[in-house]
């Protein structure tokens, strides 16, 4: 995992970032065949101009360590997309932006599944924050909702 990521990175540092980017364009959703949110989530992205694949897992536990990212950001679906992981009902806008930042970090986290947040949707939404998540688990604000 850690090496196929590496020689992603490499390929987008040896000049080819824009195909590579292109290529990689479709984000991987893992999520659980029961959860409605997150298929509210993947329609989201798409509305977003994103190409989504979502894969039914049994476990979205077991997926999300498998990816990296800490079970205390956990939400109840876990994607990836152009090497970051993305966890939880996070904003399309934050995922453009992130691939456009391109920061160094594992990706971007949505804590839980707050009220209002896209597939969330909700007449008493709650204010949330998209978390960076770095490779050690530390985190900081990327986006205030
Ligand atoms: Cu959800
Ligand atoms: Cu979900």
């Amino acid at each position: 995992m850690k090496l196929r990521l590496h020689s992603l990175l490499l390929i987008a540092a040896l000049g080819s970032a824009h195909v590579w980017a292109q290529s990689s364009a479709a984000v991987e959703v893992f999520k659980s065949p029961y959860c409605g949110c997150c298929g509210k989530w993947v329609e989201h992205l798409r509305q977003n101009g994103f190409q989504v694949n979502t894969h039914d897992v049994e476990d979205v536990t077991a997926a999300r360590k498998k990816m990296g990212m800490p079970d205390r950001l956990g939400s109840c679906h876990t994607a990836k997309i152009g090497g970051y992981v993305v966890e939880g009902h996070v904003p399309a806008a934050d995922i453009q932006r992130l691939l456009k930042e391109k920061p160094k970090a594992l990706g971007l986290a949505v804590p839980s599944m707050p009220p209002g947040s896209p597939g969330m949707e909700s007449s008493k939404p709650i204010p949330y924050q998209t978390l960076l998540v770095q490779f050690n688990g530390s985190t900081r604000v990327f986006a205030q909702h």
